[in-house]
């Protein structure tokens, strides 16, 4: 079974991104997120400075680890994670990933990621093309597609995104990779299914998961397996 997969029947991981989680009843969200059945965690952590927003960090992530035994993705939205990354396993995360735009040489900041025992995490801005990580595919556990400028939760999908799901399934296909690829940012009913039809493994989901009333629901409408089930 792919590791991004909680159980064997779910052909797509679906992940909340706890920026739309209530913190308020942190614990409480997060237990409703699990009962639902979700796959893994999606946290996203910003600096102020690599994107015009600030969220939390280790500390925060490691409050998250002690409420949840989910897979915890940090989705490090920082300008030099290079200098973050053992605050973060110590924090007990089970992936980082990091930015191509970041002030971070990759290679070596995946290889410190392996270093401390983690799965290791690249991501896109929309703007960005594959190349700026191709070279490395071989060296990485996921690939997070931006499907938009990161910052904020609630904005609209960026479809530039969609082509590079598909040129990444080709490509891991060609290499015998084993990445899995994510896409992030304004995942909802409909670009869910774009970003399956392409390739996706991983349906990272915020504001349009975290509005359900019923989120089990939610992730069997973002895997597709619901049944036509209402909005
Ligand atoms: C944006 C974050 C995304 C975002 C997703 O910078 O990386 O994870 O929270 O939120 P929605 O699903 O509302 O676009
Ligand atoms: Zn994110």
């Amino acid at each position: 079974m792919n590791w991004w997969l909680r159980r064997p029947e779910h052909r797509v991981a679906v992940a909340p991104s706890l920026l739309a989680a209530d913190f308020t009843d942190l614990r409480a969200d997060i237990a409703a997120m699990d009962a639902a059945g979700v796959d893994l965690l999606h946290l996203d952590v910003m600096d102020g400075h690599f994107v015009p927003n600030l969220t939390f960090g280790p500390f925060i992530c490691a409050a998250i680890r002690r409420a949840s035994g989910l897979f915890l993705d940090a989705h490090l939205m920082i300008t030099h994670p290079q200098r973050y990354l053992r605050a973060f396993a110590d924090a007990g995360v089970d992936a980082i990933t990091v930015h191509a735009e970041a002030d971070s040489p990759l290679p070596e900041t995946v290889a410190a990621i392996a270093a401390l025992g983690l799965r290791r995490g690249v991501s896109l801005n929309p703007g960005t093309p594959l190349a700026a990580v191709e070279p490395i595919l071989d060296q990485v556990d996921l690939v997070l597609v931006m499907t938009v400028e990161p910052g904020f939760g609630g904005q609209a999908f960026d479809a530039r995104g969609v082509e590079k799901v598909r040129r990444l399934a080709e490509l891991r296909r060609q290499r015998q990779a084993a990445f899995a690829i994510s896409v992030d940012g304004g995942i909802n009913r409909e670009t869910a299914v774009v970003c399956r039809q392409a390739g996706a493994d991983i349906l990272v989901s915020g504001s349009w998961f975290c509005r359900h009333a019923d989120r089990r629901e939610a992730a069997a409408v973002l895997r597709g397996t619901d049944h036509g089930a209402g909005d």
